[in-house]
């Protein structure tokens, strides 16, 4: 959840760890800080509540100079925020700064320890007892790496943590726990790198190692040294990551968001690229490592994920079973992993996730491995802990690093990767000819440029419809079978941007009680394409009418009855009905976008949340 970079080198160290935090700051915005050391300066630690911003102004007035420094941008878990409790936190001889990203479970018993040895503490933060603990033991240790090492021994939960330590300015030490958060070291010339992200450090350098699980690392302006917490020494080369640092600016948009939802032609382009031959009817996805036999023994599916993630999962439901004949159960993460489920034999769980880093859907992968079950990832961060822990795939998006807190591009390339993934396996298991596969591929082949023309077409009515609507206090959206999730998808938009409370619900259900909410005030978003459901819907809409609920519906280009029923009209381009979703979505995220725009909401950093949800 929280953004963290350390640096190293012949550089001064509070613009690297700064420009490095400017990057992360989406994960979290509560507070930040910074610590930087020099021998004649020593330890200096600035922090600041609040944005970024709020910190840069400060180093402004009381820079921070030095070689050697760590910074953090905080996302609240323990303690409120304030600036006692901003990271970097120091141990009690002052010398060891520690910043962190998780939360220590046991972190209550371990402080009630360390206060009834006379330690005192200065903050609420659950960071402040690992930064005591390591001084506790470094008192014994005279060493920086083998206290942080005996303090992990004591932590329960799952945490990345970097530190460092005055009377050591040669080195930064880092460590990884459990699945809460990533360390990726960068190897420099003359200096390294250390971040809770890759982006973060993509500016200096692409030549990264990724810390594992229980795995601590010394990282010198040479390199890096790594050894499990065991001691054991790790031999690990850094690999070379390809992304280019400007596609993580924003460019000409006001927004992150606005940027990420306009570049979906290309993401979903990105999706295919390699992955299809249209000719011959034939899906490849090579990076699957399951081939024919294993795909046609499959019994089951679990998709699992989190958030806007989940709601990919359920539309991918309808994709795997319809396409492929496979049934598949959608479960929470959150709720997979607590609920002792019986997956069986012959069983996939499919982890949906963005960040590749959400740690309720790793711990669902673990569940999985733990009962036999292998696991694909459908992810987009390059390297991630998903990506990496997946026994097949990673089935990587393409998409982007993806900024803005709301997720858009990342959404809809899901639904890409998992119809590619549904035709896989309908071809593995003969449930479509090749030539039925080719009519899907090139419905897929089309959607980027009608991805296009409809965000062209769909932006200026969505800033009108946000201007007549912006002041709503709440709003409901109706979807049915696929489109379902989208409802709940557009729903979940709005509320996160514009802080207008949304519900999402099957059309079908509204008559169970969602109706009894509908008056004139209200807007009811209605996602009827003309699919086979379509007559339902219709009805579903002259219900709404009747209760004078004002309707936006999402319906096809020239579809006159439905523009005579309902007050607006946003329309999309006409596709298979298991793709149209793609589509449906993109006039839901500009709705929710101009209307949090035109509520001067902060669209990319929405309050309470962060990026990448590490924490339970
Ligand atoms: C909402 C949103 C979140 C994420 C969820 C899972 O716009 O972005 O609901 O979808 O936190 O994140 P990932 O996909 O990184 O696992």
């Amino acid at each position: 959840m929280c953004g963290i970079v350390g640096y190293i080198g012949p550089r001064e160290a509070m613009g690297v760890v700064v420009s490095g935090l400017q990057r992360l700051e989406y994960r979290g915005y509560d507070s930040a800080g910074i610590a930087v050391y020099d021998a004649a300066a020593g330890l200096q630690l600035r922090r600041s509540v609040g944005k970024l911003q709020g910190l840069v102004t400060r180093l402004q007035q009381e820079p921070a100079s030095g070689q050697l420094g760590i910074g953090h941008t905080r996302w609240a878990t323990h303690g409120d925020v304030t600036e006692q409790n901003a990271h970097p936190h120091r141990d009690a001889s002052g010398a060891i700064v520690v910043i962190q990203n998780g939360i220590v479970e046991n972190y209550l018993e371990l402080k009630t320890r360390l206060i009834n040895l006379g330690i005192p503490f200065v903050s609420q933060t659950d960071t402040e007892v690992i930064a005591h603990l390591v001084g506790l033991y470094y008192a014994e240790e005279g060493a920086l790496e083998p206290a942080l090492r005996r303090a992990l021994a004591e932590l329960r939960g799952g945490n990345a943590i970097v530190a460092l330590c005055a009377h050591e300015p040669e080195r930064i030490v880092a460590a990884r726990l459990g699945n809460a958060g990533g360390v990726v070291i960068g190897i420099g010339q003359d200096e390294s790198f250390v971040a809770s992200d890759v982006p973060a450090i993509l500016d200096h350098t692409r030549d990264l190692i990724f810390l594992e699980d229980r795995e601590l690392a010394v990282i010198t302006r040479e390199g890096a040294t790594i050894t499990t917490l065991a001691g054991e020494r790790v031999q690990r080369a850094p690999v070379t990551i390809p992304w280019d640092p400007i596609a993580a600016a924003r460019g000409d948009f006001t927004h992150f968001m606005e940027k990420e939802i306009h570049e979906q032609p290309r993401a979903l382009m990105d999706a295919l690229r390699g992955r299809i031959d249209q000719e011959r009817g034939l899906v490849h996805l090579e990076d699957l490592r399951l081939d024919d036999a294993a795909l046609r023994k499959l019994d089951r599916i679990y998709a699992t994920a989190c958030g806007t993630a989940w709601h990919a999962g359920l539309v991918a439901k309808f994709m795997i079973e319809q396409l492929a004949r496979v049934r598949v159960e959608v479960d929470y993460a959150s709720e997979f992993r607590y609920r002792d489920p019986v997956l069986g034999a012959d069983a996939l769980l499919m982890a949906f996730t963005q960040s590749g880093e959400t740690v309720d859907t790793l711990a669902a992968m673990e569940e999985a491995r733990a009962q036999g079950v292998p696991s694909i990832a459908i992810v987009n961060a390059i390297g991630s802990q998903a990506a990496r822990v997946a026994d097949g795939g990673p089935l990587y998006l393409h998409a982007g690093p993806e900024i803005g807190v709301a997720s858009t591009k990342a959404f809809t390339s899901m639904l890409m990767v998992a119809y590619l993934f549904a035709l896989r396996l309908a071809q593995a298991r003969g449930t479509l000819s090749p030539s039925q596969i080719g009519t899907h591929l090139q419905a897929l082949v089309e959607l980027p440029s009608k991805a296009a023309r409809l965000i062209e077409q769909a932006a200026p009515r969505c800033r009108d419809l946000a201007e007549r609507y912006h002041r709503v206090g709440d709003a409901l959206f109706l979807g049915r079978q696929v489109n379902y999730p989208i409802a709940l998808e557009g729903a979940l938009k709005l509320k996160e941007i514009s802080y207008i409370h949304a519900e999402g619900y099957p059309a079908g259900e509204m008559k169970h009680g969602p109706i009894a909410l509908i008056d004139e005030e209200m807007p009811v978003i209605c996602i009827a394409p003309r699919d086979p459901i379509y007559p339902k819907m219709i009805s579903n809409v002259e219900q709404v009418r009747a209760r004078r609920g004002q309707v936006i519906a999402i319906g096809h280009e020239g579809d006159e009855l439905l523009a005579a029923k309902a007050h607006h009209v946003i329309t999309v381009p006409a596709t298979l009905p298991l793709l149209q979703p793609v589509l449906n979505v993109i006039p839901l995220q500009l709705f929710a976008y101009y209307v949090a725009l035109r509520r001067g909401c902060d669209v990319d950093q929405p309050r309470n949340l962060a990026k990448s949800v590490t924490v339970e």
